[in-house]
């Protein structure tokens, strides 16, 4: 990380905690959810966040390699300072353990569960903005929507309370650092968050609305939900998906001409990798993007040598399958082709039969020139554009059918 003007804010992510109540073989910070961890999850909300100058991430005493590697990972080019610190036998010891490596110049502290792995950048903004303008602790809360009953250890109903005057309370939680420091430091017994222990040391604490994301991964069932929040699945009921692809090669006098799916003798060749096919690759693009399946370049990369000289038609059967494993199937293609030659109009239709027949589903081929304007008018390579309608693959029958 790069050295940075006078650090104002510090972020304690607290993620040293073994998850109990999940019940997970890995300690909670590093249990997966939808292909990355919590601690990776929360890390980039407080990467994401206008100024948090100071990253303090307390693990593991047994992870702490790991979580300076992935915490390095996700701070990119963030910039800032990081910290990664040992942990303590509770969340309050955690907290400490981050208090105490606070750089001198740091006004603002909010702490973070890491367990809160959904929560939006705006709202450890918001706790920021809230601390400073007030001058005191700041907490984000949300209104509670069951009635709540005290009971005694029985089970027994003793009075029902007005949910009114309560508030679930989430983190970030932000302080000013010498209330948050003086109250760490007058504490005399373990409480569950620190705005209790503000409280506790007489210092005032405001809340500003919560956010429903902000929720805390604690039981199985909330990483459930939170699976099911992020999921964006191939659903066979679901609705038609569009992408966007572009490609542009240069030409190469050395090269025969591959484009649109046809060989054209006695054109200008197009460099690359495979044929130079931009109006292939452009709809491979397009096809990958609708089923979020990334780009061509991402899929077959340029150091395949299997795909040296390689023709369309191999990088369109490739991404058909993959798109239809995806659960789509083709609805239809449309691709431009941008340049001066070849002209393209008298084997529009060759064309547009060679790839509908390859992708079984119409693709429409047009093309234009731009005038004599940028490289395309000087002749110097070719573009293509082509947007894919994808539509989800055969939806299954009835759950439920009636059989004689
Ligand atoms: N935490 C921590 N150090 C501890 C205990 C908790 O840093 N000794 C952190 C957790 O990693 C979590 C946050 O405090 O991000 C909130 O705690 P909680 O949800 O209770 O997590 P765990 O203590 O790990 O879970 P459990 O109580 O189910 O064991
Ligand atoms: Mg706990």
């Amino acid at each position: 990380m790069t050295d940075s003007p006078a650090p104002l804010v510090a972020v304690i992510v607290v993620a040293a905690g073994s998850g109990t109540r999940l019940g997970h073989e890995l300690p909670k910070a590093f249990v997966p959810l939808s292909g990355r961890t919590l601690l990776e999850r929360s890390l980039d909300s407080v990467f994401g966040m206008r100024d948090a100058s100071q990253v303090i991430v307390v693990a593991p005493e047994d992870r702490l390699d790991e979580a300076r590697a992935i915490a390095t990972e996700r701070a990119g080019a963030a910039g800032g300072y990081l910290d990664v610190v040992p942990g303590g036998n509770s969340r309050q010891a955690s907290v400490e353990r981050g208090l105490a490596v606070l750089r001198p110049d740091v006004d603002t502290v909010l702490v973070h569960d890491a367990a809160r792995a959904l929560t939006p950048s705006t709202l450890c903004d918001a706790v920021v903005a809230a601390v400073r303008a007030s001058g005191a602790g700041v907490v984000p809360g949300l209104d509670l929507v069951d009635s709540i009953k005290r009971v005694d250890p029985r089970g027994t109903v003793l009075a029902g309370v007005d949910r009114r005057e309560l508030s679930a309370v989430q983190t970030p939680q932000g302080f000013p650092r010498r209330m948050l420091v003086a109250a760490f430091a007058a504490a005399t017994e373990e409480l569950t968050d620190d705005a209790a222990l503000v409280t506790a040391a007489g210092f005032p604490v405001s809340i500003i609305p919560g956010d429903p994301l902000a929720f805390k991964i604690t039981t199985p069932w909330d990483l459930r939900r939170a699976e099911l929040l992020l999921a964006t699945p191939a659903d066979p009921a679901g609705s038609p998906r569009v992408g966007t692809g572009l490609d542009v090669h240069a030409f190469d006098d050395t090269s025969e001409l591959w484009l649109a799916g046809l060989h054209w003798p006695g054109e200008r060749g197009l460099a690359g990798h495979s044929d130079g096919d931009a109006a292939v690759h452009a709809i491979c693009d397009a096809l990958l993007a609708a089923a979020g399946l990334g780009d061509v370049g991402g899929v077959f990369g340029t150091a395949d040598a299997a795909l040296a000289d390689a023709h369309g038609e191999v990088f369109l059967r490739e991404t058909l399958r993959r798109v239809g494993d995806a659960g789509f199937r083709v609805g239809n293609v449309s691709v431009q082709v941008i340049g001066n030659r070849p002209r393209l109009a008298p084997r529009r239709a060759e064309s547009e039969a060679r790839l509908s027949s390859i992708l079984g589903a119409p693709v429409s081929v047009s093309a234009t020139t731009t005038d004599g304007l940028g490289f395309t008018g000087r002749g110097e390579g070719i573009a293509a554009i082509a947007t894919a309608l994808l539509v989800p693959a055969e939806a299954r029958g009835p759950v439920l059918s009636w059989e004689a």
